[in-house]
């Protein structure tokens, strides 16, 4: 098959093979658009099955690859599980780098494939293995605990791992098991701030931030709230404390998509990366969306064609030192075996803890 966006051609075959696709996405993609996604879809989907790949596609990948070829679509939890149970050959991986390296640490014997290299993330670069050593010499006999965005090496040093939709969970259930009444939780400061309102356990944090929900402020939201009295607002975990307390309900990508799937609100404000609106209101048409987004850069560089190009050459192929991988696996796995959250964060909970502060180090 060749390369190039203008050698795949929108032929009557590949519009009827596309077209229940078409359907679910039509309020959200051009024509004009659909003409270029189509034959790219229907060629990887094709590729998928002669390669036994899977796609695995974060929330906030645009539409056409979430919708379009995604096998697995989720949060940064339920994608670690679906690569921990997969067994298809190849993982190609439609989010960032450090996804790709969990998916490797879970699945040591498949090929993993990241489209671009460069799909990086702010968090995941704000820490490094040395930065966690140090600050183990500086509070040892404290569990750490890290959140699923930073790098293998990282996740290496850690004793569990922990996404936005677990992140109270894991830090309440290693200071049970470590018998501690302080954890340390990297690397994300606004994260660790959501997660002290919600607990007893004292945190410790580190000052990185997402570079996508850092933007988003108070004043922002209670603008919205002016312009859209009736509007539901959603924000995220990684956005700043008082975003949230002035937000109806926090929680994981994958919270605020269950939230508009079974509460189908009249209007909606998700608090976030931009696809991940589009992508909820393809499944929910009688939601209407207000988009006040923030685009990740990372998350933008995966594309239909740069997705069709990795599993045509098998790249960029993502590895993990072996000695590195068991010691993240170890981690990673800690968080996979603990029972799924009961109850996503809830803004009812933050607001009533909203006194309680961080150690920032
Ligand atoms: P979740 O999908 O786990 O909520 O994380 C959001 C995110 O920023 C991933 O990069
Ligand atoms: Fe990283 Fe934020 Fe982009 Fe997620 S949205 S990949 S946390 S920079």
């Amino acid at each position: 098959m060749p390369d190039g966006f203008s050698d795949f051609e929108f032929t009557p075959a590949i519009e009827g093979a596309t077209s229940a696709l078409w359907d679910k996405m039509k309020s959200h993609v051009t024509p004009l658009e659909w003409r270029v996604h189509a034959p790219l879809i229907a060629a990887i989907n094709e590729l998928k099955r002669a390669k036994n790949a899977v796609i695995l596609a974060h929330n906030y990948m645009t539409p056409e690859i979430f919708h379009g070829v995604g096998d697995y679509v989720g949060d940064s939890l339920g994608l670690a599980r679906e690569a921990a149970k997969s067994d298809a050959a190849i993982i190609v991986q439609a989010g960032v780098h450090f996804m790709a390296e969990t998916s490797k640490v879970l699945c040591p014997d498949k090929t993993v494939l990241i489209p671009d290299r460069e799909a990086g993330c702010s968090l995941a670069a704000s820490i490094t293995a040395k930065d966690v050593r140090l600050i183990k010499q500086r509070y040892p006999g404290l569990p750490v605990v890290t959140y699923v965005n930073t790098t293998a090496d990282v996740k290496a040093e850690t004793d569990i791992c922990c996404t936005s939709a677990n992140a109270v969970q894991v830090v309440e259930a290693v200071a049970r098991e470590w018998g501690v009444d302080r954890v340390i939780l990297l690397p994300d400061e606004f994260l660790a701030r959501n997660v002290a309102r919600q607990t007893d356990i004292g945190i410790i944090a580190w000052a990185g931030r997402c570079e996508v929900h850092e933007r988003f402020t108070a004043a922002d939201i209670l603008e919205l709230r002016a312009a859209y009295p009736q509007a539901q607002i959603l924000a995220h975990p990684e956005c700043p404390a008082e975003v949230l307390e002035v937000s109806d309900f926090a929680g994981s990508t994958a919270a605020m998509s269950e939230f508009v799937m079974q509460k189908k609100p009249k209007q909606v404000v998700l608090i976030t990366e931009c696809s991940m609106a589009d992508n909820v209101a393809c499944d929910a048409p009688d939601t209407e969306f207000v988009r006040p987004c923030n685009l990740c850069p990372h998350m933008k560089r995966i594309t239909l064609q740069n997705i069709y190009d990795a599993l045509v050459r098998d790249q960029f192929e993502v590895t993990v030192d072996p000695a590195v991988a068991v010691r993240a696996r170890a981690a990673v796995q800690r968080m996979i075996d603990l029972p799924p959250p009961a109850v996503p964060a809830r803004y009812d909970l933050i607001k009533a803890r909203r006194h309680v502060d961080v150690e920032l180090i």
